[in-house]
């Protein structure tokens, strides 16, 4: 039996991972451990949350005597670190929140698995600390054809991306200081099932079904490499398995969109299933003020990945946005539930400021 806690298991990308390990790893105890911030939802994991190998634990990664008892009640071998705060536009009009959980959260999670596992007489064998990432932390590319690799310099631009950057730097100084066997990964923009509607794909999905307007920040042309977040939780059950110590992975779709053209796909592909004529619902485009600091483009090399460990996405980018369409369409209550009530007064305030 190994003793995993994954944080942030009841977000978008954490879900997904607590459903993998679940099913396929019937001799794990799977721990979530997650505060249950407006981002994390419950309701993302109702299909396995009586599963005899799965428990939830309702707790903030910054409590740090929490964490400590934890982790040694459960005698935990594994954490795979997902828990954040993760939307740009909230890291601009508060960027504490953002320090506090992303960095002093996942030191308290590293000093927490540290003294536990220093406690033991195999110490850290056997033992593995993964940190989820962000491509963003390497800052922004030209329209130049180039991609982030593993040796990119960082040079994050938002709140949230340099808090992210710092948490990293953090998570590598625990391998070097103390022989903490850490790995990073830094991903791409993901995109499916059970992602928070103020992200792009599910908030413009949503907008487009009520006849809202879509709010295009400056002129659309920014651009995102895009992967299907079951490919994602993949990546992660293989690095977390076979991938090397204190090594950097990226994951990526090579599969770039600018923004507009993306807007436009998902516009013909809702339409399409809702039975409208083609073309209705292209009057909802609204440009709008753009976001400050906003990177212009980000593209994942994601060679290492694939000729170490042999992942690659699973699904075609045509694919995936029809099932993740179909999806939000099918499962307009779970958006209801988050829509209403505090977060649309929040949706529509940031609405209104641009
Ligand atoms: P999310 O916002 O959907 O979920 C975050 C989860 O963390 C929520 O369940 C929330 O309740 C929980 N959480 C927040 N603060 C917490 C705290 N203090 N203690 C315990 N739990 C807390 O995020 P996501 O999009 O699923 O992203 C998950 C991770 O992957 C993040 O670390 C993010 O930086 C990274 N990432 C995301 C993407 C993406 O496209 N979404 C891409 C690359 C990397
Ligand atoms: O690259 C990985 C990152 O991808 C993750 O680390 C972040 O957690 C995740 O939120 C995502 O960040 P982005 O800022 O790229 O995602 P978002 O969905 O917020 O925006 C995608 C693009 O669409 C971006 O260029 C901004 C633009 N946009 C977004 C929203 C919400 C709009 O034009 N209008 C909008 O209303």
């Amino acid at each position: 039996m190994k003793n995993i806690i994954i944080t942030g298991g009841a977000g978008f990308i954490g879900s997904h991972v607590v459903r993998l390990f679940v099913n396929k790893y019937p001799e794990y105890h799977i721990i979530n451990v997650d505060k249950l911030t407006y981002a994390g939802n419950l309701a993302n994991l109702k299909d396995i949350e009586n599963k005899p190998n799965y428990t939830f634990v309702k707790a903030d990664i910054c409590d740090f005597d929490t964490m400590v008892k934890l982790i040694q009640d459960e005698k935990v071998d594994g954490i795979i670190h997902l828990a954040a705060e993760s939307h740009v536009d909230r890291s601009i009009k508060d960027p504490f929140t953002f320090a506090k959980t992303n960095v002093l959260g996942t030191l308290s999670l590293l000093q927490a698995a540290r003294l536990y596992w220093e406690s033991l007489p195999e110490k850290y064998e056997g033992k593995r600390f993964y940190h989820i990432s962000t491509d963003e932390v390497y800052g922004a590319l030209e329209f130049d054809g180039t991609l982030f690799s593993e040796e990119t310099k960082y040079a994050p631009h938002s709140p949230y991306s340099a808090s992210k950057a710092s948490s990293d730097h953090f998570v590598r100084a625990f391998h070097d200081t103390y022989g903490m066997p850490t790995i990073v990964t830094n991903c791409s923009n993901n995109y499916g099932p059970y992602q928070f509607p103020e992200k792009l794909i599910p908030l413009f999905i949503n907008n487009i079904r009520h006849r809202k307007p879509l709010p295009v920040y400056g002129k659309g042309e920014n651009v995102r490499d895009w992967l299907y977040v079951i490919d994602h939780a993949r990546a992660i059950d293989v690095i977390f398995h076979k991938g090397r110590i204190a090594e950097t992975y990226n994951i990526g779709g090579f599969n770039e969109w600018k923004n507009i053209d993306l807007i436009k796909v998902l516009i013909a592909t809702v339409d399409r299933l809702l039975g409208k004529p083609e073309g209705y619902s292209l009057d909802l485009i609204t440009f709008v003020t753009d976001r400050a600091g906003h990177d212009l483009r980000y593209a994942i090399d994601s060679t290492k990945l694939k000729n170490e460990l042999g992942w690659e996405p699973s699904l075609q980018f045509e694919e995936g946005i029809e099932k993740t369409v179909q999806w939000y369409l099918d499962n307009q209550e779970w958006l209801d539930n988050i829509t209403s009530g505090e977060y649309e007064k929040y949706y529509e305030s940031m609405y209104a400021n641009r």
